[in-house]
Formats: structure tokens, sequence, C-alpha cells
């Protein structure tokens, strides 16, 4: 029987650092299977190294783009064009059975069992949940399925602009015909669900296998002090996947910085991990309180240049916003 494999995606360095922590959670959790990333030729020689320790094998892919700005408008992602890139996924014929996995999701347990289903296996989308979410899905590569994705493509568009448009179209009777292919939740458990349904959160919220950082704020958006082990950033968008966002940090910061700031070296590289002897990076509960009486005064040409207006703050935010 050829191999099989989970397979992720990144086409830049932001997601790249994402690809490293999911590669890491499968390996942490003891997968048998092969572990595959795709990469967009933009993504940097010192994260092509990292991923290629961490993976079995870094394949570069080019990037295909939806250029679907209007779809793209709609679900306010302009980003998310490039996600037909996934579809990528259907060329790796070395393999006789895959599990893809966003670059956002963490995996917080053995997951190798879903190995056993079939060609198109997914979870519910939580916005829709008719359609599937298109973060984690179980497929079988193949030219053939390849090439009857890109004509969808062409002939049909995406009504998301992204690859779950497509995907949901192309296999559209996910919905209604076989109810072995809708994954349970727990497998694709998207950060949105805890604040759209708290009480079956905590009802279920721990038996969780894959958390989804679904959404337009990653976890690497935000800075990390390993040390307090404290997040900064947005507290309360922080505050709708507490601990996940910590497990992602916690896993990130003790793993993959170490690799990654082995291989960049000297040259310039912004883990996202603040200096234990450092300012907080980003607001903090308190200064997000006042930032609007502060934006207030610095319109006003009263900046506080010594304090949090300081050059060195202002450039390390720029700096930090810069690299996510
Ligand atoms: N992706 C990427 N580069 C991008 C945007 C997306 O490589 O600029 C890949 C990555 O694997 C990501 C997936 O496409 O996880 C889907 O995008 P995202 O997770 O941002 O969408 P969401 O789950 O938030 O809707
Ligand atoms: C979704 C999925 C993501 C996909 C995007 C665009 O929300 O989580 O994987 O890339 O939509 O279709
Ligand atoms: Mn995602």
């Amino acid at each position: 029987m050829a191999a099989q494999a989970f397979v992720t995606l990144a086409t830049n360095d932001s997601y790249a650092k994402g690809a490293m922590v999911v590669g890491k959670s499968l390996r942490n959790h003891k997968t048998s299977k092969k572990l595959v990333a795709l990469i967009g030729p933009h993504v940097s020689d010192p994260c092509q190294s990292v991923l290629k320790k961490i993976f079995d094998e870094v394949r570069i892919v080019n990037v295909l783009d939806s250029g679907d700005t209007a779809h793209l408008a709609m679900m306010k992602r302009p980003d998310l064009g490039v996600t037909f890139t996934k579809l990528h996924c259907w060329t790796l014929t070395h393999y006789s059975k895959c599990v893809f996995m966003d670059a956002d999701t963490l995996v917080v347990s053995n997951i190798d069992e879903l190995f056993d289903r079939e060609e198109l296996s997914a979870a519910p989308d939580p916005g829709w949940p008719d359609c599937f979410n298109s973060g984690v899905f179980v497929f079988r590569p193949s030219m053939e399925t390849y090439g009857k994705l890109l004509q969808y493509c062409t002939e049909h568009g995406s009504f998301d602009g992204g690859d779950q448009g497509v995907l949901n179209g192309f296999f559209n009777d996910w919905a209604t015909a076989d109810i072995t292919k809708h994954l349970p939740f727990i497998y694709n458990l998207s950060s949105i669900a805890i604040y759209t349904y708290l009480p079956a959160f905590k009802q279920f919220g721990s038996n969780a296998k894959v958390v989804h950082f679904l959404g337009k704020t990653k976890p690497w958006s935000y800075t990390f002090d390993p040390k307090s082990r404290q997040i900064k950033g947005d507290v309360q968008e922080a505050a709708t996947h507490p601990t996940f966002l910590l497990d992602w940090w916690i896993l990130y910061s003790s793993t993959v910085v170490p690799m990654l700031h082995e291989h960049f070296g000297e040259q310039p590289f912004h883990s996202g991990c603040v200096e234990a002897s450092g300012q907080p990076l980003l607001a903090s509960a308190e200064s997000l309180a006042s930032s609007a009486e502060r934006k207030q005064l610095w319109e006003q040409g009263q900046a506080d240049y010594m304090g949090v207006d300081s050059f060195e703050n202002i450039q390390r935010k720029l700096d930090a916003f810069l690299n996510m």
C-alpha cells in the first residue's frame, strides 16, 4: 500500500510558522504518517530549512490565486484568493490517501484514525453547517480529480473566492449523501465556536482533537512573553480562544523558535516572542482602555514620546506588524 500523509500549505513566512506548529503537533502526538508541506516560492530559505527538518517532504508549488476580489470582499478576507493553491494537494499521487490541514490548525491528540475515512470527509463549517470547512479534510490524490477541480474553477469560480467555495461546489453532495463523510466537529474545532455556542464548548471542548484558528487574527498575529507566559495583542480577540492560543504559543516558542534562530543566524527575524527585559510590544488590557484617549492626544501633537509613544515602541510595533 502506498504511503499516506498529512499535508499542509504555506505561501509565505507567516503561514510557514503555522505550518511548523502543525507539523510539530502531529509529531508530538506520534503520527505514523508522512508529513508534507506545500510551499510557495516566496517562503524564505531559513524557513524552508526549518520546514525540511520537521516535514518528510517540502514541495514548492506555484501560487494559484482566484483573483476574485468581489467574493473575497464579502468574507472581508481579501487575502484568501491564494488559498486556491491548496488544490495542488491532489497532485501528491505518490500517496494513496492524505489529510489536508490548514496552517492555522493545532493537533491536540493523535488523529491517524482519520485515514479510515474516504474522500471527501470533512467537518461542518461553523458559519454554514451544510458546507464543510476546508481547513481539515480527507482526500485521495489523483491527477484526474486535480484536472477536474481546475476545470471547475474556470467554469464556475468559487462562491467565497477561496478554496472552500470551490471544494463545496465540486463535492456538492457532502451535506446529504453519506454521513460517514461528516467528520465530528472535534476534528476541526474552530475557535469561533467558543463564543457562538459557549455551553456546547464547555460540554465538549475538552474532547477537541484539532483546533482551527479560523479568521483574520492568527496565533502569530499576537506576541508572547515565554517567561510570564502572557499573550499580548488584542486581548478581546485573544479571550475567544484562551487556552488553545496559549498551547500554540508554548509549542511554537519552545520548539519552533529555537530552530528558526538557528537558521536565520544573523539575519533579522521576528519570532513574535518578546524579550524578558523588553516592554510589552502591543497593547495590554490597561493600555487598550486608554488608547482612544492616547490617539486624541497624539492627533493634537501631544504624543507621549518618552513613554508609550517612544520611538523604540513605535519601531517595535511597526516591526511586529510588518512581520506578521
Ligand atoms: N494560506 C497561505 N497563505 C495565505 C493565506 C492562506 O498559505 O496568504 C493557506 C494556509 O495553509 C491557510 C489556508 O491557506 O491556513 C487557509 O487560509 P486561512 O487559514 O487564513 O483561512 P481561514 O481558515 O481563516 O478562513
Ligand atoms: C474557510 C476555511 C479555509 C479556506 C477559506 C477560503 O473559512 O477555513 O480553509 O481557505 O475558507 O475558502
Ligand atoms: Mn484556516
